[in-house]
Parts: structure tokens; C-alpha cells; sequence
């Protein structure tokens, strides 16, 4: 008798860890907490993970659970998701070259303007800005307009064919809002990564400030099933989660990107309950 081994490919955007690779660039990735987050998320494999702030989705993407409610404020990382839920397939050139990249955030802004960010279009020219723009930035002036200037980068191997995120994202649902609005259930394991308590809060044009820190505990700390809280272990986050009865414990985090673009070392703080 023969055996014969089937050997399917292996997937396209697969990662050595098991996880698979962010499709985005994203300030304040926490592609780097995934090791510590999957310490916590083993025996709550069953549950469903919910982020308020899933940025770039370094986390879902890292812990790969079978259902997910995602939720971030940037509507266009949320329809840019929601496309490749449906699968996208980018069918034009992107050229790495100034002239192209101001052209495109023209057009991209002109789709916010009319009301038409929500597209396949405003998908395609959102990732092409994401990729190209300086320091994977992604910020917004007091209209909502993206004004991140054109970024310098050796090389950027730009991905055209997004359908095979479209199996992942099966039985994950995205939403777009503030994270107060997240719908959760009692059984959630959640996973709450706000902007840092820092002054470099611009991801949206509404910020994130101390009330937005504070509100934001007081709201975790209210649900009945696990939770996990990541942020710069500044003095007032570490009191303000301790003295909700969370268990803290730290980890020197790689990198900060401040507003300046400056990078500088930084400890973060791990917030648990029920873990
Ligand atoms: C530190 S990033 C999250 C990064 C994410 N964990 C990752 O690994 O890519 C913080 C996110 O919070 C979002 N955000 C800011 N204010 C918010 C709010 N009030 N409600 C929900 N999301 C918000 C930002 O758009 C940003 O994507």
C-alpha cells in the first residue's frame, strides 16, 4: 500500500509563530505582545475576543481566535477590513514616488469629502497611503483629512491580493466607534489597547485624552469576563489601574513612536482581571 502526502501551500501571509502577518502598518503595533498575550489567552481558546482597539490587528492576527468583534475609531482602517473580508484585489500599479503619493491623498481626501470613504476605492488608495506615507502614521487634521507626508523607505514590496485574509476574517466582525459602544458579552475575553497615555494621541481627529483613560478603566473594569489592558506604565495609569484591583505586571516595550517621530524606549504596563 502507498501512502500518499498531501502537502497543501503553505498560506501567503503566514507567520513562523503560527500567527499571520498584519496587513497594515500601525503606530503602537503590539505585534511584539503577542508571546505574552497567547500566555493569557490559553484555557479562553473558546471564547470570543473582543478589541476595542484593534489598530492594526496585530493582536487578533497573532492569537488567530475563531470568533472576534473588532473594533477601532478609524473608519478607514474598519473599511479597509471590511473590503478584505469580501476580498480585495488591487488591480492598478502602486508606484512608490512623491508625485503618485500626493495625487493619491488628493483623491483619498476627496473621497472623505464626499462622503464616500467607505469604498472599495478609499480601501485601495487607505493601504497604498498605509504603506507609503511616513512612519506608518495615520493621522487626521481637525476636518478628518489624512495629512501624513510622503515617507522614505528602501523598498516597499506593496501586496496586491488580499483574498486569502478573506477565509480568516470569516467569523470576525468589525465595527467602527468609540470603544464604549463594543457590544460585549459576559463570556468576552477582551483585550483593550488604547492610545498611550502620552501626548501622542492624534490617531483620530477626537484624541484620546485623560477622562478617555479613566472612563475607559472604570469600563473594563466593570465586565464579568477576562480582561486584559496594555499601556505605557506611566504613574497615573499604574495607581489608576491598581486601584481598580487589577493585577499588574510589566514588559519593556521595543519602541515608542512619539509625535515627533523620535523613537525611545519605554516600559508598559499588563492590566488583568479573572486571567
Ligand atoms: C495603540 S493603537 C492599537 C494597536 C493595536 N493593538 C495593534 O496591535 O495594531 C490604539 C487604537 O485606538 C484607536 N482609538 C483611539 N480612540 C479610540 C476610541 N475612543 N475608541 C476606539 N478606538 C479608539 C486608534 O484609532 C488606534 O487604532
Amino acid at each position: 500500500m502507498t501512502t500518499v502526502l498531501s502537502r497543501e501551500a503553505p498560506h501567503p501571509f503566514a507567520l513562523p509563530d503560527g500567527g499571520f502577518r498584519p496587513p497594515l502598518k500601525w503606530a503602537g503595533g503590539k505585534r511584539w505582545l503577542v508571546p505574552t498575550l497567547r500566555e493569557m489567552w490559553v484555557g479562553n481558546e473558546q471564547r470570543r475576543l473582543v478589541e476595542p482597539f484593534c489598530g492594526g490587528l496585530a493582536v487578533v492576527l497573532g492569537l488567530v481566535p475563531k470568533k472576534a468583534l473588532l473594533n477601532d475609531i478609524n473608519p478607514h482602517a474598519i473599511n479597509f477590513y471590511a473590503q478584505l473580508k469580501q476580498g480585495l484585489n488591487i488591480k492598478w500599479e502602486m508606484e512608490y514616488h512623491p508625485d503618485r503619493y500626493y495625487e493619491y491623498r488628493t483623491e483619498f481626501n476627496n473621497l472623505i469629502r464626499k462622503k464616500k470613504s467607505n469604498t472599495k476605492r478609499a480601501a485601495e488608495l487607505f493601504y497604498y497611503l498605509n504603506r507609503t506615507g511616513y512612519n506608518g502614521l495615520c493621522r487626521f487634521n481637525k476636518q478628518g483629512e489624512y495629512n501624513v507626508p510622503f515617507g522614505t523607505h528602501s523598498k516597499i514590496n506593496y501586496v496586491y491580493n488580499f483574498v486569502p485574509y478573506k477565509d480568516i476574517f470569516k467569523d470576525w466582525q468589525f465595527t467602527c466607534g468609540d470603544f464604549q459602544e463594543t457590544e460585549l458579552d459576559s463570556k468576552d475575553f477582551v483585550y483593550a489597547d488604547p492610545p498611550y497615555d502620552v501626548p501622542f494621541t492624534q490617531y483620530s481627529k477626537e484624541g484620546f485624552n485623560w477622562q478617555d483613560q479613566v472612563r475607559l478603566a472604570e469600563w473594563l473594569s466593570k465586565h464579568k469576563g477576562p480582561v486584559v489592558l496594555s499601556n505605557q506604565a506611566t504613574e497615573k495609569i499604574v495607581e489608576l489601574y491598581g486601584k481598580l484591583g487589577f493585577k499588574l505586571v510589566y514588559r519593556d516595550a521595543p519602541r515608542l513612536i512619539n509625535c515627533t517621530g523620535n523613537r525611545a524606549k519605554a516600559v508598559e504596563v499588563i492590566a488583568t482581571k479573572r486571567i
